[in-house]
């Protein structure tokens, strides 16, 4: 018997449903731009275009075998497949805060002051949500300090937790080095309330940029938050990946007093090219980590175990440290070479600010265009090359591209090579 159908009150019209947050929301610009991608391909390869994409911030290369090895074989522990708990499991703690000795001589407590994320960007999300208490009234929103041009991911999930974004402008000019005391002035004498101001984010290696700070500036940014009651979160996911001689880019939380108003988000996505598995760990003020690890608690029932584990065996691995040195090795090699391939196209490399740290390439747009979508959507018509426009960023993005230099070096070459043959030149 097939059961009546139920009687007709009206248009079912779920989209009415939707929150108002939500109802706002524009699918995240790296789908977006992956989905163009998806729509062009077949045009793109009939005319001998197929995408190359410069627009991943993701490595192209296998993982550490070790690390593969070692998923392998705690596949078949006891217990490994069930749930775990929103702030990790004991192991996976430890070896996160010997990991932050080790690196930085940070003493980080297992118990209170480090919680296991499903990647950095879940925790980032997360962690907005603890702070901004929701409302669509701008003059009642609380504000949120994000570096432009900075992660996409910010703006997106500060708004859709009910917040506002306040670009921090990173520039050759400041240095990459935003004057917060004096932003503050700025949101009072713009009529917001500065009190409103409940987080700044720092995000050094910065993507999209690839640039530093040194470690004296994050002094500052302490001591400001110190006296403001402002949480600082750093986004430190490209803190491994620095070139061969440069200083390793240090912790936030180095600074005396910083575990009084501070939290940082790790990543081990992009240092072990593991992206896909989804690894990461905040470290940090206890109440910070505490109210984290209770929010994903609505969301989320923990990071699998095998991942735990492994992320706890490649953080303390003599081989995994290798992997991460070696790759960076061929990001410095990848830069070098599309540094002479854009110079032959007539970019003025020497001018710029090449970054010593990530796989981003920052590069400004050639002189015959005002807009960087405008660019970034020609030579991927044109010439297959998939870029990410500056604005995707934010504002002050404007006039720039993000390359990842991630791409194999045949591929690296057929990107010059057909920039050179369509005509995109500075
Ligand atoms: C600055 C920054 N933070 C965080 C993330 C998120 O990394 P994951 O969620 O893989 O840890 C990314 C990824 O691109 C990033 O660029």
């Amino acid at each position: 018997m097939t059961a009546p159908a139920p009687a007709a009150t009206g248009t079912p019209n779920v989209k009415a449903l939707y929150s108002d947050y939500a109802a706002g929301m524009e699918t995240y610009i790296m789908f977006r731009i992956a989905q163009r991608v998806v729509d062009l391909t077949d045009e793109l390869t009939a005319k001998g275009r197929p995408p190359i994409k410069m627009s991943i911030g993701a490595p192209t290369s296998d993982p550490p075998q070790i690390l593969k090895d070692k998923v392998k074989e705690l596949m078949d522990e006891p217990g490994i497949h069930t749930y775990s708990v929103p702030k990790g499991e004991k192991y996976f703690r430890d070896a996160a805060s010997r990991r932050m000795k080790a690196r930085f001589g940070i003493d980080i407590n297992p118990n209170t002051e480090v919680s296991s994320l499903i990647g950095s960007k879940e925790g980032l999300a997360q962690m907005f949500r603890c702070i901004i208490t929701p409302t669509l009234d701008e003059s009642q929103q609380d504000i949120i300090l994000t570096p432009d041009p900075g992660y996409a991911s910010y703006q997106d999930a500060i708004k859709i937790a009910g917040g506002m974004c306040y670009p921090t402008v990173l520039n050759a000019e400041n240095n990459y080095m935003p004057d917060f005391p004096k932003i503050l002035e700025k949101i009072a004498a713009k009529g917001l309330d500065p009190k409103k101001v409940k987080a700044l984010i720092v995000n050094y290696p910065s993507n999209p940029i690839g640039a530093t700070v040194p470690f004296s500036y994050y002094h500052d940014v302490i001591e400001f938050a110190r006296k403001h009651n402002i949480l600082v979160i750093s986004d430190i996911a490209y803190s491994e990946m620095y070139f061969e001689g440069e200083e390793p880019p240090h912790s936030v939380l180095e600074v005396p007093g910083a575990m009084d108003i501070a939290i940082e988000f790790h990543s081990l996505s992009k240092p072990y090219a593991v992206t896909g598995w989804r690894l990461g760990f905040a470290v940090g003020n206890a109440d910070a980590v505490g109210i984290l690890a209770k929010m994903k608690g609505t969301a989320d029932s923990g990071l699998w175990k095998v991942m735990q584990k492994a992320a706890a065996f490649a953080l303390e691995s003599p081989e995994c440290d290798a992997y991460i040195r070696k790759q960076a090795l061929v990001y410095k090699e990848n830069q070098d070479f599309m540094v002479e391939g854009f110079k032959k196209l007539g970019w003025p490399m020497e001018e710029l600010n090449l970054p010593k740290f990530t796989f981003y390439f920052w590069l400004p747009i050639p002189k015959n265009y005002n807009s960087c979508e405008k660019f970034a959507s020609d030579v991927l018509e044109k010439s297959g090359v998939v870029l990410v426009p500056g604005t995707a960023f934010g504002q002050s993005g404007e006039g720039f591209v993000r390359l990842s230099l991630v791409n194999p070096k045949d591929e690296l070459a057929e990107v010059i090579r057909r920039l050179d043959e369509d005509g995109f030149h500075y």
